[in-house]
């Protein structure tokens, strides 16, 4: 079982973000547990372990779209309503089987960019163990997905937040080509 797990530098730069094209296939919830036990080994600033996640599928996709519509029109109204982008929200969920609401819960104990930090950590490692258990994923975070109505919708109140989702399946075809610049120039060396 070991032998055929690739490595974590194969997992880092095998992963992408798929934002479309997931088969209409359940993910296996002995699947999602190894990933969400992933991303609670996540470092945070004293424990605080200040991630939560609100796991949607099947049916309850529907009432997540609900919230994103609701949210939406929350947002945008007037001018800037647009009802090509409002029925976009409803319908959006059914592009991937799996979605995980990214909740923060700040603890109190520390700056909140510090928790932001862990839950981003945390996020990471469910990518990565996605991403080596053969699954693709997206982490979505426009206006709509985070809007307080939504944290609501999954059951977080301020001053917990939604930082996000971060929406699973398995891919229909290869992961698309990743992309960054040179690393080299992100460095400052002081030997
Ligand atoms: C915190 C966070 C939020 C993101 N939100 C969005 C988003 O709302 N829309 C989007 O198109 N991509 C979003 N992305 C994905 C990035 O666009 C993507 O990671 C980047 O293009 C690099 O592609 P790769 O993940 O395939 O390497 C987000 C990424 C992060 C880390």
């Amino acid at each position: 079982m070991q032998a055929t797990l690739p490595s974590v530098f194969e997992v880092i730069r095998a992963r992408r973000s798929l934002a479309a094209g997931y088969l209409d296939k359940p993910v296996e919830r002995e699947k999602l547990e190894q990933i969400l036990e992933a991303a609670h080994w996540a470092p945070s600033h004293g424990r605080t372990e200040p991630w939560r996640w609100v796991v949607f599928e099947g049916e309850a996709r529907r009432r997540l779209g609900e919230a994103f519509a609701e949210s939406y029109a929350r947002s945008f109204s007037g001018p800037d309503f647009r009802p090509e982008r409002y029925k976009a929200q409803l319908e959006r969920v059914w592009e991937a089987p799996v979605w995980i609401g990214l909740g923060l819960e700040p603890s109190g104990r520390f700056p909140e960019w510090e928790e932001v930090a862990a839950v981003a950590c945390a996020v990471q490692n469910a990518w990565l163990a996605a991403t080596a258990l053969g699954l693709a994923g997206f982490w979505t975070s426009g206006r709509p997905v985070v809007h307080e109505h939504t944290a609501r919708v999954c059951g977080l109140t301020p001053p917990a937040r939604l930082l996000g989702f971060l929406y699973l399946g398995y891919p229909a075809g290869p992961l698309p080509q990743g992309a960054r610049g040179d690393w080299q120039r992100k460095v400052v060396w002081n030997p």
